[in-house]
């Protein structure tokens, strides 16, 4: 069900993690469809892709240096985006970081833990609360997520997982959205989660396994761009798949049998 004509965003989408992979996919196809782009990234002046991208688009393509896991940087960030004319249409929080070496408990490092918190949870929380006010009425924000943190052993995989602190996080940014969209109801802000699938970037790179389809990050983010433009208050708080699938664990009317299985 996936729309090949991704929408034409009015006002800014600001875009964190722009400088590669998903992110940089997205900042490419939101400029392509006559999106205007805050392309947020850690080295602005070493992000190559995205000084090609501002040389075709000018105006509509403004660099901006963000570092989640730095209070400091998400204020000076979110000074630049309120310098932008117009509000802000789409909150894109798309940077996202592994823990290094997490194999088992002996290799547990619990500062490792916290920066990925920080990148992955408490660094775009603290993003929206200081572009709250630039959002626009009707704008959205949106999270992107992963199957990783479903609070449920999926079928079929192994009990353990080598990773312990990326799908804890993303577990943490499932529960969020629900809970943000909440807040910024009253605001006409629409908020979501959505999945990106399993898309071939650095991220990803050396863990292909062949039972697994690895999607390019072209129709990953042309699929996410069709939900989000789809994505209203009325569906505001949702967790999404790429392709407009509702999440197998989102559950927006629990059932008597899943309330008993959540208190056994
Ligand atoms: N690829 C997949 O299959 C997949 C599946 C599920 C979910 N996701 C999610 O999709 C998002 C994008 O993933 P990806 O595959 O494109 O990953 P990626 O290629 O590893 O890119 C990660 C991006 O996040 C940025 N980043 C990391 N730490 C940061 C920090 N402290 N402050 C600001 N930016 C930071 C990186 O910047 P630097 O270049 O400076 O390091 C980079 O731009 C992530 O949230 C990821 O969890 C991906």
């Amino acid at each position: 069900m996936v729309n090949p004509e991704p929408p034409i965003a009015p006002g800014w989408s600001v875009v964190t993690g722009a400088n590669r992979g998903i992110g940089l996919e997205f900042t490419r196809q939101l400029l392509m469809h006559s999106g205007s782009v805050a392309a947020c990234c850690r080295k602005p002046a070493e992000a190559e892709a995205l000084h090609v991208l501002k040389n075709q688009y000018k105006e509509r393509l403004v660099l901006l240096p963000l570092d989640l896991s730095s209070e400091e940087s998400i204020r000076g960030c979110a000074a630049g985006v309120a310098e932008l004319p117009g509000g802000v249409a789409l909150l894109l929080h798309n940077a996202g970081m592994f823990a290094r070496g997490e194999a088992g408990m002996e290799s547990f490092d619990p500062e490792e833990m916290r920066r990925v918190f920080a990148t992955n949870l408490i660094g775009p929380l603290t993003l929206t609360r200081e572009l709250h006010s630039a959002i626009s009425r009707g704008g959205k924000v949106f999270f992107l997520t992963s199957r990783t943190g479903v609070l449920r052993r999926l079928q079929g995989e192994p009990p353990e997982a080598g990773q312990f602190s990326y799908p804890c996080s993303k577990a943490a940014v499932h529960r969020s959205v629900p809970v943000l969209a909440g807040k910024l109801y009253p605001d006409g802000i629409v908020v979501g989660g959505i999945d990106p699938g399993w898309v071939r970037t650095d991220m990803t790179s050396g863990a292909e396994r062949g039972d697994r389809f690895l999607l390019e990050p072209a129709e990953s983010v042309a699929g996410m761009l069709t939900v989000m433009d789809r994505a209203d208050l009325r569906t505001s708080g949702t967790l999404w798949r790429w392709n407009g699938d509702v999440s197998r664990w989102y559950a927006p009317e629990e059932t008597a049998a899943e309330r008993q299985e959540v208190t056994e």
